[in-house]
């Protein structure tokens, strides 16, 4: 298939373009590189420095694209809430500009990006995709509007959909070919690498928000993914797009790591003592948080292949030293 990914040059779009084209698909990346520095662009894809709300400057009818994999936004949670018009304008309007480039080029599917912060405070545990939708944070209320927007379009227009909402992302492509793809993040918000600095020297300390959570050892649990199983996801959902139908699935372990867990985790791969600091709760940060994927499991026939916290830090910590 010829594939449009938007956001192909940052951590998951990266990703899942070096799988694409492994696949044998013919695949152009569409990114404004506005939050990643050091884009990675996987060898074999054509790639245009666009903003996503140009993106009818790529999808005309004459290119003739087949699909389109929507990765890129602002994923910073603390930075929507200080700067929310930012968010709005990439992640809702930039969609909205890419539904409207897709309708008059006639693109049929959609894989979109979607987030578990469209859901919350879980209203249960694990979240399935039925859970209440309440996001407590500007960055969740952007792209659950795009979901929305999608199913519109979907009951409207015809369009074949899927959502894919992420629980947290981590660890890195190593692949057979030498090639690694992995994330950095700048600034760096999420545990994992924040942690990998620590080790390698880069920061002093960790710091924890809280122990004293109704959790078996106080701290946050948090459900984590390895972005290669994540990837895998991407390309059955292409083969799983239906005409006027939008789906949503839920990607995570399904299984929680405490904060403590992944730190142990990242002493024992790397073999560095990681100092904790604990540091106060910080508001909205719920004590627990992970994924039923067992829709995504029962009709994509997905199978995460490295769900091991252990796997899921040491091929981050293999990109962090030689990616
Ligand atoms: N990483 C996670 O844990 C996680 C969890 C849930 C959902 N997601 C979603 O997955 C997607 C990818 O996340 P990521 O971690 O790879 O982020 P990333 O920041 O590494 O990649 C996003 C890419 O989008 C590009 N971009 C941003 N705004 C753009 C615009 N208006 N036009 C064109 N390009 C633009 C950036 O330059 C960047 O290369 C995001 O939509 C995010 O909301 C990520």
């Amino acid at each position: 298939m010829k594939l449009l990914v938007t956001g192909g040059a940052g951590y998951v779009g990266s990703v899942v373009t070096r799988l694409l084209l492994d696949a044998g698909h013919q695949v152009v990346v569409l990114d404004d590189l506005s939050r990643n520095d050091s884009a990675q662009v996987p060898a074999g894809a054509d790639f245009v420095q666009a903003r996503v709300h140009d993106a009818g400057r790529v999808l005309t009818r004459e290119a003739g694209f087949d699909a389109v994999f929507h990765f890129a936004g602002l994923i910073a949670a603390g930075e929507s809430m200080a700067h929310p018009e930012w968010h709005w304008d990439n992640n809702t309007t930039g969609s909205l500009a890419l539904l409207d480039a897709m309708r008059a080029a006639g693109v049929p599917r959609i894989i979109f990006s979607s987030t578990a912060a469209t859901y919350g405070d879980p209203s249960e545990l694990p979240l399935t995709e039925t859970a209440i939708t309440k996001p407590v944070n500007t960055y969740g209320a952007t792209k659950l509007a795009v979901d929305m927007a999608i199913t519109s379009e979907a009951h409207a227009h015809e369009l074949a959909a899927i959502s894919l909402r992420y629980f947290n992302v981590a660890g890195a492509l190593i692949h057979p070919d030498g090639t690694m793809l992995g994330e950095r993040h700048d600034p760096e918000t999420h545990l994992i690498p924040i942690a990998l600095e620590v080790a390698a020297g880069k920061r002093e300390k960790l710091q924890l928000f809280g122990d004293d959570y109704p959790t078996p050892d106080g701290t946050c649990v948090r459900d984590y993914i390895h972005v290669a199983d994540l990837a895998q996801a991407h390309l059955l959902a292409l083969g799983a797009l239906t005409k006027s139908e939008h789906r949503i699935y839920n990607l995570g372990n399904g299984t929680g790591f405490s904060n403590r867990q992944v730190v142990d985790a990242v002493r024992e791969v790397t073999g560095h003592a990681i100092p904790v600091e604990i540091a106060p709760r910080r508001p909205g940060d719920p004590a627990s948080l992970y994924a039923s994927s067992e829709k995504a499991r029962r009709e994509l026939s997905w199978v995460p292949a490295r769900p091991q916290l252990r796997d899921i830090v040491s091929d981050a910590w293999e990109f962090y030293r030689h990616g």
